[in-house]
């Protein structure tokens, strides 16, 4: 991996923060309610204890609030945005982009709009295309990481329903004249095997083949494969990024993993030979909440006044593709 030029700093800093969490929390006695499971089981091998569930909501209703949050935080109005970016791998609709829709109701009249998706690693993946956006001419983003799953995911599949959450953070960004090293890498995967999907059924809607419509496929995931790339792709990504910035792994102040599993969180953190005091999670609260769950962990630290000036974050993080990487940044 290329070294960057100390001398060339061209970082991002994080004007503000913002989050949302649908008011419906559902506790791992809740689910055990509707599925066979227990708090026991579901904490000791994921540590997750709450969720949030945007019970029968839009996923782009999330994303508004987490915006105006970000933008009051940040001291601006929606005017003063030239760009929004919004990550999703669960959006309401094809088409339109959810970007427009948050546009439309913050009234950002001046940004242009796109949504992304890297799965639940989108929210490094966008990081740093904003960063490359600011430096090609635009001078305020606005990036939005908004997921809700509950609608993909399956209820009679107590492996997986467990471990997701609804919600949405944002973060507002502008060029700064600090470090800043990003890593993204992938690893295909066959359309027959994907390990971790939410799969469109053609066949479902086939009026001249002979089948009635129906509703799509539910989230599929191959639990243990996941598990296994993820514990090797975070802290090979975490180095990869370091080395890029010029940084040793200890002199990072914090990483924000994805917060997909806190057994994943420890096994790699472990391999990184860091100690989990450096290491933020908020999994216990919020399950996993995709690409939504980095923007929310910033917000959660910079109201908590943890984010200080100069500090080094590594953001590390892996999703379905398989999709992996690492931003380090100073802030
Ligand atoms: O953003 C990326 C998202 N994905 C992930 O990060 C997933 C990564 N994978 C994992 O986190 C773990 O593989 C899981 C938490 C999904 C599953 O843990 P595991 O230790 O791999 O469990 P398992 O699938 O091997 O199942 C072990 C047992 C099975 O019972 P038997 O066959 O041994 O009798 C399962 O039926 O645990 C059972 N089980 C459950 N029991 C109670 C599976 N889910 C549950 C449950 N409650 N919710």
């Amino acid at each position: 991996m290329k070294k960057m030029n100390p001398k060339n700093k061209n970082g991002v800093k994080i004007t503000g923060t913002g989050s949302y969490a649908p008011p419906l929390s559902v506790s791992n006695d809740d689910l055990a309610k509707i599925l066979d499971t227990t708090d026991e089981w579901v904490y000791t091998r994921t540590g997750i204890r709450h969720r949030y569930f945007n019970e029968g909501r839009p996923n782009y209703t999330m994303a508004v609030e987490a915006a105006k949050n970000a933008l009051e935080n940040a001291g601006i109005t929606a005017e003063d945005i030239d760009y929004i970016m919004l990550s999703t791998c669960t959006p309401d609709f094809f088409y339109p982009i959810t970007a427009c829709l948050v546009q439309n109701e913050t009234g950002a009249l001046n940004a242009a709009c796109i949504d992304i998706n890297a799965a639940c690693t989108g929210f490094v993946a966008g990081l740093e295309m904003a960063r490359g956006l600011l430096y090609s001419g635009y001078d305020r983003i606005l990036f939005i990481a908004s997921e809700c799953l509950t609608p993909q995911v399956d209820f009679y599949d107590r492996a997986t329903s467990v471990l997701f959450g609804d919600g949405a953070g944002a973060v507002v960004l502008e060029r700064a004249d600090k470090t800043f090293a990003s890593v993204m890498k992938a690893k295909g995967v066959s359309a027959d095997e994907p390990i971790l999907y939410y799969k469109i059924d053609y066949e479902a809607n086939t009026p001249f083949g002979g089948k009635t419509p129906d509703y799509a496929k539910k989230l599929q995931m191959g639990g243990k494969d996941v598990y296994k790339f993820a514990v090797e792709a975070m802290p090979e990504a975490a180095k990869a990024a370091c080395e890029k910035a010029g940084f040793a792994l200890d002199e990072i102040d914090l990483f924000i993993p994805h917060q997909a599993n806190i057994r994943i969180v420890q096994t790699a953190v472990k391999s990184l030979g860091v100690s989990m005091e450096k290491v933020y999670t908020n999994i216990e609260n919020h399950g996993n909440t995709s690409s939504a769950c980095m923007p929310v962990c910033l917000d959660e630290l910079n109201r908590a006044g943890r984010l200080k000036e100069g500090m080094k974050l590594c953001l590390v993080g892996f999703g379905a593709g398989l999709t992996y990487g690492a931003i380090v940044m100073e802030i």
